[in-house]
Parts: structure tokens; sequence; C-alpha cells
């Protein structure tokens, strides 16, 4: 099959979350497998300057932006997976320092940046030989392709995946005209939502396939409490919409191999391995040596209400009185910054945080720590907490959407039920009584480590949508 992938992400050159991780190993492992796969994204500045590889081709693509003639220059290129890179030029969107916004917020014309790229990957599609079969569209950046696909009866099949239903792309009706579509499609039937227009709604009811990056998620979201608006939309498409857990790409994260690490181990050195990778990462972090006897709680996270961190804040000053070590790597809201900074100035010698993003120092958390927090308030899949089983972190995640599909309570991490700190404590103080007991704590490791999280188990399920929508 032949499958154009458009998305606003791809690791490493273009990466805030899970999203870019994602669309560098599943079309990867769907190439593998024989298929022709593309990925098509905006020409960032980033994307530019770190893939090396991207040339302009002579191919061009016309657009009329809201009255405005705009024309994009196509690039290409080769992903370090060996998957097919398009790029769409058009600096004054997409030549910016990040991908959605900078302190202060979004940027202020993402609507117009999106609804351009959405159209440029869908003519670039029409110029394409061979012509793809399926558009595969993620999250709200690149979810007008399938309305865009269904008004101007296009030869392409669509599909869309929601990685995370609380970004919806929601704009100004005023803004609609962006779109190009004829003003029937802002209705309720459509695009339009409580006066607005409601990109990924869009694509949620246009697409001829949805998915969602777990089972859990894919059920949470049909219900009111989780289903962030669009839990009538999604009931609505219910048919077509299905649960496919993340894989992970088991070369960049392997501990065996990580060339970012203090010491390479594998399931059967772990204890002596993770030893050494927790007396570097202490070092690096500035924290005192003696802390490598007590447990290390790890956190690598967006700063974002999602991630449950008030929990972690709150749980904090009875998990440091037992003696735990806590680090954490994350950016983003400036009062969890503050608050995170704040909580390592006052136990300087058990926390240390790490505001930035910064990919290397995420391996070594993984191989230094010993557990692994991940209380997300919602979690559509969760890519860390398969990371942190397999460098032998033991995970504490809540019991949710795709965390609750991945870690088995008790066997390779402990799960709790109920949002609240004291359930979350509760199951971190059984995580750290159990790391007291060395044998059944490497069994723990061990049974984490041994799973296996690849994508090539994970793409047959894929295959199986894309044959429906082709047949
Ligand atoms: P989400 O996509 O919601 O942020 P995931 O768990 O799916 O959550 O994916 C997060 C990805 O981003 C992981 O690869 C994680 O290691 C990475 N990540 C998050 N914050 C940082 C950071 N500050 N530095 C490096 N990597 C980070
Ligand atoms: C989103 C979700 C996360 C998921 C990732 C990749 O960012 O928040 O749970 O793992 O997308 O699908």
């Amino acid at each position: 099959m032949n499958i154009l992938f458009a998305a606003s992400e791809l690791t490493p050159y273009a990466k805030t979350g899970g999203l870019g991780d994602v669309l560098a190993a599943l079309p990867a492992a769907l190439r593998a497998r024989g298929h022709s796969v593309s990925v098509a994204l905006p020409l960032y500045r980033r994307l530019r300057e770190s893939l090396a590889n991207l040339r302009r081709t002579p191919l061009t693509v016309a657009v009329e932006l809201a009255g405005r003639p705009l024309t994009a220059r196509v690039w290409q290129g080769v992903s370090r997976d060996g998957v097919t890179v398009f790029a769409i030029e058009r600096d004054e969107f997409f030549d910016r320092a990040n991908l959605y916004g900078a302190a202060d917020g979004d940027y202020f014309d993402n609507a117009a940046r999106f609804m351009f790229y959405c159209r440029a990957v869908t003519e670039l599609a029409l110029t394409l030989e061979p012509r793809p079969e399926i558009l595969h569209a993620n999250d709200w950046q690149a979810a007008l392709i399938p309305p865009l696909v269904r008004a101007g009866r296009l030869p392409f099949k669509t599909a869309l995946t929601i990685h995370n239903l609380a970004y919806q792309g929601i704009f100004p009706a005023a803004e609609f005209p962006l779109t190009g579509l004829a003003g029937f499609y802002l209705k309720p039937h459509a695009l339009e939502y409580h006066g607005r227009m409601n990109l990924l709604k869009g694509g949620i009811l246009f697409a001829d396939a949805v998915t969602t990056v777990s089972p859990g998620y894919a059920r949470e979201i049909l219900t009111e409490q989780h289903g962030c608006g669009l839990h009538g939309p999604l009931a609505a498409r219910r048919e077509v919409l299905t649960g496919i857990l993340n894989g992970i790409d088991a070369d960049r994260w392997n501990p065996a191999t990580d060339p970012w690490l203090a010491a390479n181990y594998d399931a059967r050195r772990v204890s002596a391995g993770k030893r050494k990778n927790k007396a570097a990462l202490l070092n690096e972090l500035g924290l005192p040596p003696a802390l490598a006897k007590q447990p290390l709680l790890g956190l690598i996270s967006r700063l974002t209400e999602q991630k449950g961190l008030e929990l972690v804040l709150d749980a904090a000053p009875e998990l440091l009185k037992r003696g735990a070590g806590l680090v954490l790597l994350g950016s983003g809201d400036a009062r969890y910054e503050e608050a995170w900074r704040d909580l390592a100035r006052q136990h300087p010698r058990q926390v240390a945080v790490s505001i930035g993003f910064n990919e290397p120092l995420a391996h070594r958390i993984e191989a230094g720590a010993d557990l692994f927090l991940m209380p997300s308030r919602f979690e559509p899949c969760g890519l860390n907490q398969f990371y942190s089983m397999r460098y032998g972190a033991v995970p504490v995640v809540h019991n949710v959407g795709g965390l609750g599909d991945s870690v088995a309570n008790g066997r390779d991490g402990f799960t709790f039920s109920g949002y609240h700190t004291a359930s979350f404590l509760a199951a971190t103080v059984s995580a750290l009584e159990l790391f007291n007991n060395a044998r059944r704590w490497k069994e723990m490791q061990t049974a984490g480590m041994t799973r296996d999280f690849s994508w090539e188990q994970r793409v047959p399920q894929y295959e199986n949508i894309y044959q429906g929508l082709t047949k």
C-alpha cells in the first residue's frame, strides 16, 4: 500500500512530545513490511537545520488562502529511519524558533499556518507519482485533510489518529474561510462547534477511519467525562473508531546499546548496570553520591495540567521524608517550572530539577532511576512508561488510558486508581517497600525489560485498517 502521513512532528527533527516519536517509528515499521510510506511536515526552521539531506524539489503547490494566492515549494529528504520526508516551505509561517508557539502562548496565526499546511499536503498528494492511496492525518494540525478530501471528492481514503483529544484546533468562525471549504461545512454536522470552528471535530466526522493510541483511551473518549466535548461526534463514528496501543522504537530505546548512557546493560546485568548509571546521573545533576543507596524516582514530562504533577508535588514531602531522591526533566507551564524549582531549592540534597528539553538526559534518567512516576490525570497512550520498563525503572502510573493498558500492576509496575494524592502516595510507598526486597525488585525489573513493546507487533492492526479502506 502507499500511505502518506501528515503530522506536525517528527523525532528527532521536530519534536515536542510523543507524537514525534510515533511519526518516526510507525511509518518506518510499515515500510519494513513492504509498504510505500512517506511523511509530510511543514518546513520548520528546525527541520531545515537538522535534516541535512533535505533538498528543494521542482515541485510547487498552490493554495488560495482566504483570497491570497500562495504557492509553496516542496522539499524532500529521507529520515534517519529511511522514510521519505516531504516538507512544505512557506517561511512566513514555518521559519520560526518553535513549532506551535513561544513562552507567551501559541502563535497568533496557527489557524492560517496549519490550514495552509493541510491544504498544501492535499495538493501535494494529488501530484505525487505513484499517488498515495491513503492520507493518514495525525492530531488537529492535520485534521482538516479528511474534510478537504471529502469536499473535493479527491481520490484518497483518509485515516485520522487522535494522539490527544485535549488539543482540538478550535478557532473563531471568522477564520473559517482559511479552510477553503464551502460555508455548508461550518455547520453542526461538520466543523462548527459552539459558534466556533473545530478542526479535530471535522477530522473525526469526515475521516474514513479514526484511530487513537490505546484501547483504553478509545473507550474513555466516548464518555462525557473524557470526551473533551467531542464524545458526541466520536460516538457517531464509533463503528470506525479503533484504539491501537503505541509501540516504541526498540533500537533507539535500548539500554544495551544506548550511546548516551554511562554504562550499557541488559536484563541479565540490570543491577550492576543501573548502579553505574545512577551514580553518574547523581553526579551529573549535582546530587550527593550517598543518595545512591536510596531509591531514586524519575519524571520526564511536558509540564502541563495533563501530567498529574500536582500529585507528585503534594506527595513529595512524604516521599522525601522516607529518604527517596527525586529527579525531574521537563519544560512547559511557568507555574509548574516554578513549583519544581522551589522544591529543588528546599531539598537540594534530594531533589534535582532540569528545566528544558534534553533527549540524552531523558535516556540517562530512565537508566539511572529506580522508579518512574507517571500519575497523569489522563494519558492517551504515554511512551515513557514503556521506555522506563525497558530500562528497568519500575513505573508507577495512574490507571487511565494507555497507562492502564500497558502496565501490569504488581508484575512490571504499579498502578493506582482514582486521581488523588492519597492513592498515588499509597502506590509509590508500596513500590518503595518492594524496592527493599532485592530479589522481588529484580523480578519486576526483568519482567518489564523482557516485554516486547516494538512497533512490529502493532503494525498488523494498522494494516487491517488500511486494507479495510482500500478493498
Ligand atoms: P506526551 O506526548 O503527552 O508528551 P508521551 O509519554 O507520549 O507524552 O511522550 C513524551 C515524549 O517526549 C517522550 O519521548 C519523552 O521522553 C519526551 N520528553 C518529554 N519532555 C521531555 C524533555 N523535557 N526532554 C526530553 N524529552 C522529553
Ligand atoms: C500524545 C499523548 C500521549 C501519546 C502521544 C503519542 O502526546 O499525550 O499519551 O503517547 O501523543 O501518541
